[in-house]
């Protein structure tokens, strides 16, 4: 499984030469090419994580997994889709993904109800991912640690609109996954961080930061 950072909290997990997206707000890599895209999973509605998402759907004609009434707004926007809500387990070819509680808000582009936010924990090639997607700090950490036992988690640091470096610390210990990616840090003024601070705060838990250089 190779993890690829497209910035901001957009990935592109690869296994067996079939490729997943999360969260494609891809205004960091704007020579990125969609390609084998077999799957496109989105946490909420806001624009910073709904992203090219319909875009790249009806480009590769890739589904859109996502909260059900985001799934439906994607639909009527011509993208093919997989409505789910939190507990929904889904199998792929690829791997597994499970929608998780997240503690946010979530509206669409033009201000429509998007449903409530989440999280994803994948299961790929033996390993455990989570994505946090936006979210607080919440106790539902340990609860997602204890039942997936994630490998390695992605985790929002920038503050303002999630949480912040010292709470994504705590969250990774809630969830004791063995590596901590960064994201939704850097990409505007409110959510700027030292990266210095966090790596030296995961290494003071004894987990490992994994910062990954934007690459398309
Ligand atoms: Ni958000
Ligand atoms: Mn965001």
């Amino acid at each position: 499984m190779e993890i690829k950072y497209l910035g901001h909290s957009a990935f592109e997990i690869e296994t067996g030469g079939k490729k997943i997206l999360i969260d494609p707000f891809l205004v960091a890599v704007p020579d990125y090419k969609p390609e084998r895209i077999y799957d496109i999973f989105v946490t909420h509605a806001h624009s910073d994580h709904l992203g090219s998402a319909i875009e790249i759907s009806k480009q590769t004609g890739a589904p859109i997994t996502t909260i059900f009434e985001l799934a439906n707004y994607c639909a009527k926007k011509g993208a093919k889709v997989n409505g789910i809500n939190l507990g929904s387990s889904l199998s792929y070819s690829w791997g597994k993904a499970s929608a998780v509680p997240a503690f946010h808000s979530s509206s669409t582009p033009d201000g429509m109800y998007g449903g409530c936010p989440c999280g994803y924990v994948f299961e790929i090639d033996g390993q455990v991912l989570y994505h946090a997607g936006d979210t607080s700090l919440s106790s539902e950490m340990q609860l997602i640690g204890d039942f997936y036992r994630p490998d390695i988690v992605m985790l929002p640091i920038g503050g303002t609109y999630t949480m912040d470096i010292e709470q994504a610390v705590k969250a990774a210990e809630l969830l004791g996954a063995s590596e901590v990616i960064p994201m939704h840090y850097n990409t505007f003024e409110a959510i700027n961080v030292d990266i210095g601070d966090f790596e030296r705060q995961i290494r003071e838990i004894g987990k490992i930061p994994r910062v990954l250089k934007i690459n398309a």
